[in-house]
């Protein structure tokens, strides 16, 4: 059994995602940047966050917002200098604050210096760190590929008469991950902030990185139907998740591993099964997090959650540590999803599943998608591809901190609107409200680092009635009873073992304190997460 002294801190701690274009701007120019975030250290200590991850931060044409980089190891100037970047990690490192990167390995921006020079000639040294191909035999693209954006995946080069491939934009060539010399630059990348004291790396698009070598093509999916993304006409059998991939994050884990006490999480968007090879074959081999994105697109329904649950949980390898998260920067925000009611509950499940929880800034208001007026629309996505849904502006837009005007984000013009719920949905207004969203959080983190049982404790499936989910948390003599009722009517449950309990977090304050014994009633749409006080099948 695990006990919290024997846990790495990116297993008992929560993991906050800041996207810092939108936490809070300090230059007056719109755009959040490092001076805010420094600011808001006090915020993630309140909070009781232990662990900061910022999208990416670096020197960047911002033709994808920061995903495509031109220099690795700098700072962008519209977000700050490497003194603020200096600043803002000593001052979270004072506070106890870990500092997680975003690392964006697959591709450059397509004015990186390395394939400025790649795209010069066929024989140029740095020519064969990104993906080139003749045409195919026919004229055109040299497959079938798509963009995750759109459109092919290849785009040519007419100065050469050779295809390069993006995966994303165009102006995000992809790097040639079977070049050696590719991941030794990588590696030094990495080594860089690692050597600053950064405490890890978020790894950008990590299942995406090897591709087929022979560049077959991708077959037709069945399922896609007009209104879909054009990149769902695929399935992405060739163009990621190759075998190959696992020995570069082996070495990329290697890497890490030169220091001491650091953490690489993947993004990876794959199938259970698929999803926990990117642990690695052997313990230690793979990343620490894979990150385990299905609570964003499970559906919010008490059966299906417990069986994605009891999949994941049963697919994890020994030593593998599991994470959950229920929102990001490319996915509508969580309130969008399953409604203003069931905020409690997406909070109490994300916190009191076993593993690390990865938060989104602004979740714990309750942030909703924010409607974009065509004018003020950022987003390249929802450009190439407008009005089916996958622009991802809504979820982008600044940090509601109080009800002045702009929500205290910036005194101009925000580079994103400010949700029109910030006058009383902001951290100012919901720090006052003893029973609103943002306490519930603090007080659900502060229990959650103070029980063993929460942040370290074994998971145990107690069943689903109607829309009640039920599940137990343990370690030695602790134990919790979680019941969140994730629909509208009331529902009742006797679990097959005789138990009492305390209630000790509500999503209804009213519960707070109350005994129950045996039989659990819970009102639609709350949430109760119960102490243990006896129980005839764990003592
Ligand atoms: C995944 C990132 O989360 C997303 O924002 C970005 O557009 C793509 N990777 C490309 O880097």
């Amino acid at each position: 059994m695990l006990v919290s002294h024997t846990l790495h801190w990116w297993q008992k701690e929560i993991i906050y995602q800041v996207y810092p274009r939108s936490f809070k701007d300090t230059s007056g120019n719109g755009i959040g940047d490092l001076r805010g975030i420094t600011q808001k250290a006090v915020y993630f200590q309140w909070l009781g966050v232990k662990a900061v991850w910022l999208s990416p931060v670096y020197p960047s044409p911002m033709k994808d917002f920061g995903y495509d980089i031109s220099d690795y190891c700098n700072i962008h100037p519209t977000l700050g200098t490497m003194e603020d970047f200096d600043n803002l990690l000593h001052e979270l490192h004072e506070r106890g604050i870990k500092l997680i990167m975003d690392l964006v390995p697959n591709h450059t921006s397509d004015v990186h210096e390395w394939f400025m020079e790649s795209r010069k000639s066929k024989d140029n040294p740095k020519r064969d760190w990104y993906i080139w191909a003749d045409p195919a035999d026919s004229g055109g693209p040299p497959n079938n590929w798509r963009s995750e954006f759109g459109g092919s995946a290849w785009e040519l080069d007419s100065q050469t008469g050779q295809y390069y491939c993006h995966s994303f934009l165009k102006e995000q060539p992809d790097l040639n991950w079977f070049n050696p010399e590719v991941r030794e630059a990588m590696w030094e990348v990495m080594r860089f902030w690692l050597n600053k004291g950064v405490d890890g790396f978020r790894v950008d698009v990590l299942w995406y990185l090897i591709k087929d070598r022979l560049l077959r093509n991708n077959p037709p999916n069945p399922d896609w139907e007009e209104g879909m993304p054009d990149h769902d006409k695929l399935i992405t059998a060739f163009s990621n998740d190759q075998p190959e991939v696992h020995d570069v994050v082996e070495q990329m884990r290697r890497v890490v591993d030169e220091y001491p006490n650091r953490l690489i999480i993947g993004e990876i968007y794959l199938p259970v099964d698929k999803l926990v090879m990117y642990y690695g074959k052997e313990p230690d081999t793979g990343v620490h997090l894979p990150f385990n994105f299905h609570l964003v697109s499970t559906e919010w329904d008490a059966q299906q959650i417990n069986k994605l649950i009891s999949e994941y949980e049963g697919a994890l390898p020994a030593g593998g540590w599991p994470n959950w998260v229920l929102g990001n920067h490319d996915k509508s925000r969580i309130k969008a999803r399953v409604g203003e009611d069931q905020l409690f509950n997406a909070a109490l499940l994300l916190l009191t599943l076993r593993g690390t929880p990865t938060m989104y800034y602004g979740d714990e208001l309750g942030m909703n998608d924010v409607e974009i007026p065509p004018e003020k629309i950022q987003d390249p996505r929802e450009f190439r591809e407008p009005g089916i849904g996958v622009g991802r502006d809504p979820q982008r837009t600044p940090m509601q901190w109080n009800n002045s005007k702009n929500a205290g984000f910036t005194n101009h013009d925000p580079w994103l609107p400010v949700g029109a719920d910030y006058q009383t949905n902001n951290v100012d207004s919901l720090m006052e409200n003893q029973h609103g969203l943002l306490q519930f959080y603090h007080d659900l983190i502060a229990l959650r680092q103070k029980e063993p049982a929460l942040h370290g404790g074994s998971f145990h499936p107690v069943g689903v009635q109607n829309q009640l989910l039920c599940y137990r948390r343990q370690h030695e003599q602790s134990a919790f009873f979680i019941a969140l009722n994730l629909g509208k009517e009331e529902t009742s449950f006797t679990p097959s073992f005789k138990w009492r309990g305390v209630v000790e977090i509500a999503s209804n304050p009213k519960r707070k304190g109350e005994k129950i014994e045996n039989t659990i009633h819970v009102n639609g749409n709350d949430g109760l997460l119960i102490r243990i006080t006896g129980n005839s099948e764990a003592g």
